[in-house]
């Protein structure tokens, strides 16, 4: 079996390493990939927005299977240019990738599904963000409407700070045609876990717990980043927020995608805060996390590529999970 993974990052690394210990697995390419990851994969100079010559690639060399680690790409409907060529491929199509593409999007289909999350308004005209601002309580979280590498979400203390933050992603487009709309939410306080997920379109799978060290400084200080290192588990994912998530955030998730004709095949990472009134969604992304798939995989008994197979096909597998604790610095 031949195996293409679509990224550069420490995440593909893990799935390279996890897929090279499937015996059926004679060679694994990563596209544009990366120094560490020649050590299971042979990388190969195309972008992974590339999508044509990704795909023409793919059926030069006979790939049994591509896995798409990137947002970028997913969002960009690369699933749907390997599906409309008969490539196998495991990710989400475009019009579910739009999870994490779109954030009003998500926060819409939260609030018509009950989902819990901070609540919010969406935005295309800055004028009428800046109106709403005027009322609002204070701090705000402001957040792009679209992907922007894990920076597009301003947490403002203050009027000033928040009106200077709508004109810089609305007005100067700051993170580009990303701050088009924009939503605007209440802050939330508690701790914030990771949880990843199998999506087979109806069912759900979620992986072991994971954690960020989410400040770029040391002691918790400076600016917040996507993950300056990660654990997993987490300890504050107790059994209890375990079940509430899975009754009311979970499957209803899928269900709602599916319900909105946006089934769902892939991962979906919850990246959720346990709030004092119970755990509420801060975030979805629509692929594996980067770095908390490096103590995440790690972690997992199951063969990866059998879990992508079951994804795609819609059949059952059990995942088994490692007593171990991970860690990594990033
Ligand atoms: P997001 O990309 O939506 O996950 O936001 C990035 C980070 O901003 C999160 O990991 C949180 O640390 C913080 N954040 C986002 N939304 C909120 C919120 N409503 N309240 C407090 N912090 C938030
Ligand atoms: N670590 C957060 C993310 O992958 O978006």
């Amino acid at each position: 079996m031949k195996v293409l993974i679509v990224g550069s990052g420490g995440r593909e690394h893990a799935i390279a390493w996890k897929i090279a210990q499937n015996k059926k697995v004679e060679k694994i390419y990563c596209a544009p990939g990366n120094a560490g990851i020649e050590e299971f994969a042979e990388c190969v100079p195309i972008g992974a927005m590339e999508f044509d010559k990704l795909a023409a690639f793919a059926k030069e060399h006979e790939i049994d299977l591509t896995v798409i680690g990137m947002d970028d790409p997913l969002v960009g409907g690369i699933v749907d240019v390997f599906e409309a060529q008969g490539l196998r491929v495991f990710g989400p199509r475009r019009n579910a990738a739009i999870l994490e593409g779109s954030k009003a999007f998500s926060k819409d289909l939260m609030k018509k599904y009950h989902i819990p999350t901070a609540a919010y308004e969406n935005f295309d005209d800055s004028e009428k963000a800046l109106e709403y601002l005027e009322t609002a309580k204070f701090p705000i979280v402001l957040k792009a409407d679209g992907l922007a590498l894990g920076k597009g979400v301003l947490i403002c203390q203050t009027l000033e700070e928040a009106k200077a933050g709508v004109k810089s992603i609305m007005l100067d487009k700051q993170f580009g045609a990303s701050g088009n709309r924009m939503v605007i939410e209440e802050f939330m306080t508690g701790r914030e876990v990771s949880v990843l997920s199998f999506v087979d379109g109806k069912t759900i799978k979620t992986m072991t717990s994971a954690q960020d060290h989410k400040r770029a400084g040391d002691g918790d200080t400076g600016l917040n980043t996507g993950g300056m290192g990660t654990f997993s588990p987490s300890p504050f994912y107790t059994k209890e927020v375990d079940e509430f998530c899975e009754k009311y955030i979970y499957q209803p998730t899928v269900d709602a995608m599916a319900a909105e004709g946006r089934e769902f095949k892939g991962i979906i990472f919850f990246g959720l805060m346990l709030t004092e009134d119970g755990p509420k969604v801060l975030e979805y992304n629509a692929r594996f996390g980067d770095p908390e798939t490096q103590v995440v995989l790690p972690r997992m008994k199951t063969d990866l590529v059998e879990v992508f197979e079951a994804c795609i096909d819609g059949h059952w597998i059990r995942l088994i999970w490692n007593s171990k604790i991970m860690r990594r610095s990033a």
